[in-house]
């Protein structure tokens, strides 16, 4: 699954992906507050790899708020309810017996609609199905840097519209869904606003362009006609998923994932109907996009 222990880490053992594009981090304690020297290999790692995942870790819920408060602030969490008094935690469950479409099922950025959306969001495994049920991420930041000089030239300056009005409107996917779901999503005229966000997004601590587009909650590009924007969009979306940047995330019960909204997208995959799946997620406050 990883390869090599990478030696520049003095707390820390960090396996990258064969492509560099997330890494396992091994040998730690989640449970306990990390070290200062420890938190920032974590901090270091994560911001190398965009998304790291960390084994065997078997958190309480409180634990899981205190890792993820060692980070920054949590981040605002609309249009779904959150836990019972825990107005920061989400529980991604999908019961055996559901079969709405699973939660996160088309490429996104978390909340990439907001003003300042997170810079990270962190996912924890309670339940993991024996088949299917992994997480995709795309790596914007390769997906960009890849691209011709002439498409990064158009590209400049370009601001791209974000709403939440496709999934979480009044007359969204959720609000005209039919089939019983565990998660209670609240379909809202909140979601039909707009926030602009630059197209290609530079990452605040390693300074690497990203593209910061998606399907999911960009609606289109600021002073351009659809005719004009959407397939400039879809182009995008086709390179930026394609294999050699896509890392398939696959869980175990008790592993612990934090990955970097601001440079890369994310999808839960299905497959695993007639199964119980149970996550418990938080998200991290990130600065304005620039
Ligand atoms: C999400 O946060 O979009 C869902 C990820 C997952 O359940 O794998």
């Amino acid at each position: 699954m990883s390869q090599a222990v990478q030696s520049d880490y003095a707390t820390i053992e960090v396996r990258p992906n064969p492509s560099g594009f997330g890494a396992c981090i091994c040998g730690l304690d989640l449970s306990k507050p990390l070290p200062p020297i420890t938190l920032d290999e974590v901090k270091r790692a994560w911001a190398t790899h965009s998304v790291v995942y960390f084994p065997d870790q078997p958190l309480t819920l409180d634990e899981l708020e205190a890792f993820t408060l060692q980070f920054g602030e949590f981040g605002h969490d609309p249009f779904i309810k959150p836990m019972k008094e825990r107005p920061h935690v989400l529980e991604l469950r999908r019961e055996p017996d559901e079969k709405a479409t699973n939660f996160g099922a088309g490429w996104h950025s978390d909340w990439s609609f907001q003003e300042a959306p997170p810079a990270a969001t962190i996912l924890h495994s309670e339940v993991t199905p024996p088949v299917g049920g992994d997480t995709l991420y795309a790596d914007g930041s390769r997906a960009y840097e890849d691209l011709s000089d002439e498409m990064k030239a158009r590209l400049e300056g370009l601001k791209a519209v974000h709403s939440a009005i496709l999934p979480y409107g009044t007359k969204g996917v959720f609000a005209q869904e039919k089939e019983k779901r565990t998660m209670e999503i609240i379909s809202s005229k909140d979601a039909e606003t707009t926030q602009p966000h630059p197209l290609v997004r530079t990452h605040p601590v390693t300074g690497r362009k990203a593209l910061y587009i998606s399907p999911t909650y960009t609606i289109g590009i600021e002073g351009m006609e659809a005719e004009d924007a959407q397939p400039l969009l879809g182009e995008l979306y086709l390179h930026m998923v394609q294999d050699k940047y896509v890392y398939r995330h696959k869980w175990s019960r008790n592993m612990l994932t934090m990955w970097d909204n601001r440079c890369c997208l994310h999808l839960a995959d299905g497959g695993y109907d007639g199964h119980l799946r149970v996550m418990h997620r938080t998200t991290i406050a990130g600065d304005v996009p620039v």
